[in-house]
């Protein structure tokens, strides 16, 4: 089987491919590069095959997917192409939808006219903004707080509708917070500027490349004052696509309690750990990792963010026989050794 895999050159994405390769697929990547680089494609190769396909193209571009999908016999797709910063989709919510939504769009119309039929969409937990109850199931309410939450928002919707018109079988994967790198410390994730994201601006702290972590905060209504989040390591995340796209091919594997839902339509999955870590847990935690304590300076909440979150990962386990294994530490542990191999990420590999 061969599984195109859009944004493959991306911290999520490159994971994925490598997870899927040792499974036996066939991997196909296609990624613009606009977050990412041809280091990050090197390293995928050099953990999977020299050779392996990689088609630098726009995923809204109908025709180029539409080759990609020829060229190669591609029988699945896996969607992370996207623009995933919070900050950057206030900036400029037009762009974020544009390349958001038109990349989606253009993937479904690729695989509508080649006859492909079943895709792993990358949605996120931000679908459901601040919870009204924990944890969240798939049935909590959905409520983007942000122009990046809408276009995962308008995505889920175009693929459940496109599902309900009989084109796909899709499965909209909702992950919480990842975190951690492959294990050999060679393939991990390389925020472009400064990063927005926790682990990653920690990590530049301890490598020496940033002065100081800021704590958003230490007086929500949480046990420690810090907000609370579900990490998730990235590899754990990656065999959840595996696992995904084995129940939407109807696998017959045992430990796939419902394999039904191959035709059924379209499903959303939260991919959690089910554990909630707050901001200072993570901070001390990884202070043991790495060793020695991480400088930081507690300041005010951040614009926009909620207090806390962690998923109910029960759907995940019943319907593609999936939970996460790797805890806290493993993912800071990996996290800091892809950190110290490469300081300024792929460009000083
Ligand atoms: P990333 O930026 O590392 O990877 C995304 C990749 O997609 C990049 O390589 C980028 O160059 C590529 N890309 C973007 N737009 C494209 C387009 N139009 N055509 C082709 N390639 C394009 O991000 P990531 O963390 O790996 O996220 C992957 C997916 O998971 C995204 O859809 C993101 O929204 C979603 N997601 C991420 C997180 C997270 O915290 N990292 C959480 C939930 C969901
Ligand atoms: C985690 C916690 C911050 C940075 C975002 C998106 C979400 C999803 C995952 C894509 C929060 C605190 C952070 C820092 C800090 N992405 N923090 N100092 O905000 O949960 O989610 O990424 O879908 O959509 O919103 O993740 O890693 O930015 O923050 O104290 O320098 O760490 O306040 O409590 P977040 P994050």
């Amino acid at each position: 089987m061969a599984v195109l895999v859009t944004g493959g050159a991306g911290y999520i994405g490159s994971h994925t491919a490598v997870v899927l390769h040792e499974a036996g697929r066939d991997v196909v990547v296609l990624d613009d590069l606009s977050n990412s680089s041809v280091a990050a494609v090197e390293a995928l190769r050099a953990l999977t095959r020299p050779d392996l396909p990689f088609i630098r193209a726009d995923a809204a571009d109908v025709d180029a997917v539409g080759r990609a999908i020829v060229d190669h016999g591609v029988d699945e797709v896996v969607h992370f192409a996207a623009f995933k910063s919070v900050s950057g989709s206030i900036a400029d919510p037009d762009g974020y939808h544009r390349n958001n939504v038109g990349s989606t769009v253009g993937v479904v119309e690729a695989m509508r006219r080649n006859g492909v039929s079943r895709i792993v969409f990358s949605s996120s937990c931000t679908v459901y903004g601040e919870p009204t109850s924990l944890p969240v199931t798939e049935d909590s309410p959905i409520s983007a707080s942000n122009p990046y939450g809408a276009t995962k928002v308008a995505c889920e919707e175009l693929l459940a509708a496109e599902a309900d018109a009989g084109g796909l079988d899709v499965l909209l994967l909702r992950y919480f917070n990842p975190v951690g790198a492959h294990s050999s410390g060679d393939l991990g994730e390389d925020p472009r500027g400064t990063p927005d994201n926790l682990v990653p601006y920690l990590m530049q702290v301890a490598v020496g490349r940033r002065e100081s972590l800021s704590v958003f905060g230490d007086d929500y209504d949480t046990p420690d004052g810090s907000a609370i989040r579900d990490y998730i390591h990235v590899v754990d995340l990656a065999e959840g696509h595996l696992a995904a796209l084995d129940v939407l091919a109807g696998s017959d594997d045992e430990d796939v309690r419902d394999p039904s839902v191959g035709s059924t339509g379209c499903r959303a999955v939260n991919l959690g750990t089910g554990a909630g870590h707050s901001v200072l847990e993570v901070l001390a935690a990884a202070g043991r990792v790495i060793g020695r304590p991480v400088p930081h300076e507690v300041v005010g909440r951040r614009d926009g963010d909620i207090e806390r979150i962690w998923a109910d990962p029960s759907l995940a386990a019943d319907l593609l026989g999936w939970r996460a294994t790797r805890g806290l530490d493993e993912m800071l542990a990996d996290h800091w050794r892809w950190q110290q191999r490469h300081p300024d990420g792929y460009g000083t590999g």
